[in-house]
């Protein structure tokens, strides 16, 4: 029987005046990690949080958390992130440029590692770590923004994924993140993920954060 599709809300969407109350709300419904969208305004046009606000979300859950560094030279943040409580770190081969020895220090570290492609970055970028990567992220936006429409050219990459993955005997999860709701979910899931991330589709949900995350669960078969 195939495992359950993981379920990661992005709190990217959340009410950041109340970031503990969505991230409980989130844990009550039944998702399986807490992903959060780490931005520094320079590898994207956007500024978000940083380590401080990971360790204040470590201190009111037990779910794994899920970092997603969208900044230049990540490595020099990356003992900062694990300290916070950063189960798995996620870094993008265009912000590092010894991406290998990045990938490294993260399990060095003791968190789990993760490579991301951008819409117009080839998995052949992660083709020569996979045996370094405990996930592999394939955006479904350009990085930055939640809320935006989810690129349907994607899915040829994931399944691209899916295969290499399986080809080197890896089990690195395969992640989604960008655009994923409950008419894109289940093409995703088809195509090869087993992990989902969702922003707006969780915490903008007008019915409410668990609904939301029943209904995409629900879709993502
Ligand atoms: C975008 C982030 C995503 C974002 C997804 O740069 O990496 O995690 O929060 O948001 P939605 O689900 O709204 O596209
Ligand atoms: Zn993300």
């Amino acid at each position: 029987m195939k495992t359950q599709v993981r379920i990661a809300p992005s709190l990217l969407s959340a009410d950041f005046s109340a970031l503990g109350k969505a991230v409980l709300e989130a844990e009550a419904a039944g998702a399986d990690l807490i992903h959060l969208d780490v931005m520094d305004g320079q590898f994207v046009p956007n500024l978000t949080i940083g380590p401080l606000v990971v360790a204040a979300v470590d201190s009111v859950t037990d779910l794994p958390l899920d970092v997603h560094l969208m900044i230049a030279q990540p490595e020099r943040y990356l003992a900062a992130f694990v300290q916070a409580g950063s189960d798995i770190v996620y870094v993008h081969p265009e912000a590092t440029i010894h991406l290998d020895r990045t990938l490294r220090t993260i399990r060095d570290l003791g968190a789990r590692a993760g490579g991301v492609l951008n819409p117009a970055t080839s998995e052949e970028q992660l083709r020569y770590v996979l045996p370094l990567l405990d996930a592999v992220l394939v955006m479904t936006v350009n990085p930055g923004f939640g809320g935006q429409d989810f690129i349907q050219a994607m899915l040829p990459k994931i399944r691209r994924v899916r295969q290499m993955l399986d080809a080197a005997g890896s089990e690195a999860w395969l992640v989604v993140d960008g655009g994923v709701d409950v008419d894109t979910a289940s093409g995703v899931v088809a195509a090869g993920a087993d992990t989902l991330v969702a922003g707006s589709a969780i915490f903008g949900a007008p019915e409410g954060v668990a609904q939301a995350i029943g209904n995409l669960r629900r879709a993502a078969v």
